[in-house]
């Protein structure tokens, strides 16, 4: 099963990739820039240039799975929350269900469920993923919706939850190491579950391949 990688030259972009070439995992990798192909070229990655704010068809032509872990960036301004996180995101969906993908993983984000409850400055892009999200789960794809929280660039500790009070939780206790991220979209490459699965996770107790296994209480909800 061949999967698409959207937004591949990110931080976690580039570490799903290293781990899918190790796995022997059939990927093709989407970039933003022609200047970015050298770097996969040269590990052997099928990669292909796409703008999510542009023409994006041809990069979904023969996959069956795709990975969404692109995003504008907490630095970018609001029009581009717009156009990738949200427009971007739902295209992508889109043009999957039109090309027949079997499994839809995005990385979406803590609080997106409930975009006031995050801090003020990104409740932007908290309502921007909220609308992706709906857009995935209304989609009649096979999805797994990962919603990690704070992302930091900590070692891989292999524990997670989402056992956590919603009102009490904090930005800066809610927070994941991207390695650890990226443990939960191997599993969900390797093993796409049958069931569709939303889940809103931090840094925990539960060992990442338990955590896999387990649903969300969003999950029952949507
Ligand atoms: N930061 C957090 O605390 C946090 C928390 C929860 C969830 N998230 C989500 O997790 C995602 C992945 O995190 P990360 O650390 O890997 O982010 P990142 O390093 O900023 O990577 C985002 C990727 O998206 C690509 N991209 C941006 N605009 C694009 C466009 N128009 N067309 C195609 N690709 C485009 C970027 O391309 P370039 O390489 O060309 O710039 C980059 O490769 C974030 O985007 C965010 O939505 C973040």
């Amino acid at each position: 099963m061949k999967t698409l990688i959207i937004g591949a030259n990110g931080q976690i972009g580039k570490k799903i990739v290293s781990e899918c070439i190790d796995l022997g995992l059939d990927i093709r990798v989407m970039i933003r820039d022609e200047s970015q192909m050298s770097y996969f070229t040269r590990l052997g990655v099928d990669a292909v240039v796409g703008d999510l704010e542009g023409d994006i068809s041809h990069a979904f032509n023969g996959c069956e799975q795709v990975v969404f872990s692109a995003g504008s960036g907490s630095k970018s301004c609001p029009k581009k929350t717009l156009l990738v996180d949200l427009w971007g995101s739902i295209r992508a969906v889109e043009e999957s269900e039109r090309q027949g993908v079997k499994h839809f993983i995005m990385v979406s984000s803590l609080k997106s469920c409930d975009p006031l409850r995050g801090p003020q400055i990104i409740r932007h892009y908290l309502v921007a993923r909220n609308r992706a999200d709906d857009s995935l789960i209304h989609s009649t794809l096979n999805y797994t919706l990962l919603r990690p929280g704070r992302l930091l660039d900590t070692p891989a500790t292999g524990m997670l939850t989402s056992d956590f009070d919603w009102d009490d939780i904090k930005n800066a206790h809610s927070t994941v190491s991207r390695d650890d991220v990226v443990s939960t979209i191997l599993a969900a490459i390797i093993t796409p579950h049958s069931s569709n699965r939303v889940l809103d996770f931090i840094q925990g107790d539960v060992k990442v391949a338990d955590f896999m296994n387990t649903f969300s209480r969003e999950e029952a909800t949507v």
